[in-house]
């Protein structure tokens, strides 16, 4: 079992960012507690409100980096479309048996971990950087 909490090393400093993936993790425990008890059902719930609620946060997250121009927009998208594509398969795959909760719990905590702690952080000090310009300016 691994114990998650929320680690403020996480934060990028939007705090419209910042919040959705506060709820992104909230997400995240109870994948690791449908993993815990083994529990199928439960995990195909959880992967089904993600995949509803990252395309809303990503969404967002998409409109704010082209709002400010954000250079790797393009690349930022592809990484976002990239996961709803897994999420996509690992639903089916749980539905057929072929994985268990255990592996979706693990591939979802390293994946939102490390884009979160990589990408998005990336994208947090660029905006950052854009509004520091447009107050200066
Ligand atoms: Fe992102």
């Amino acid at each position: 079992m691994l114990i998650m909490e929320w680690n403020p090393a996480l934060e990028v400093g939007i705090d419209e960012m910042d919040s959705d993936h506060r709820t992104l993790f909230e997400l995240l425990v109870r994948v690791q507690d449908a993993s815990d008890a083994d529990d199928r059902a439960e995990a195909m719930a959880v992967l089904k409100e993600l995949a509803d609620y990252t395309q809303w946060h990503f969404a967002r997250e998409e409109a704010l980096m082209a709002r400010h121009a954000y250079e790797f927009t393009a690349e930022h998208r592809e990484e976002h479309q990239r996961l709803a594509r897994q999420v996509g398969h690992m639903m089916t795959d749980l539905d057929r048996g072929h994985i268990a909760p255990h592996d979706v719990a693990t591939f979802l905590q390293r994946w939102l971990m490390g884009h979160i702690a990589g990408a998005d952080r990336h994208v947090g000090e660029a905006i950052a950087r854009s509004r520091q310009k447009a107050t200066a300016g």
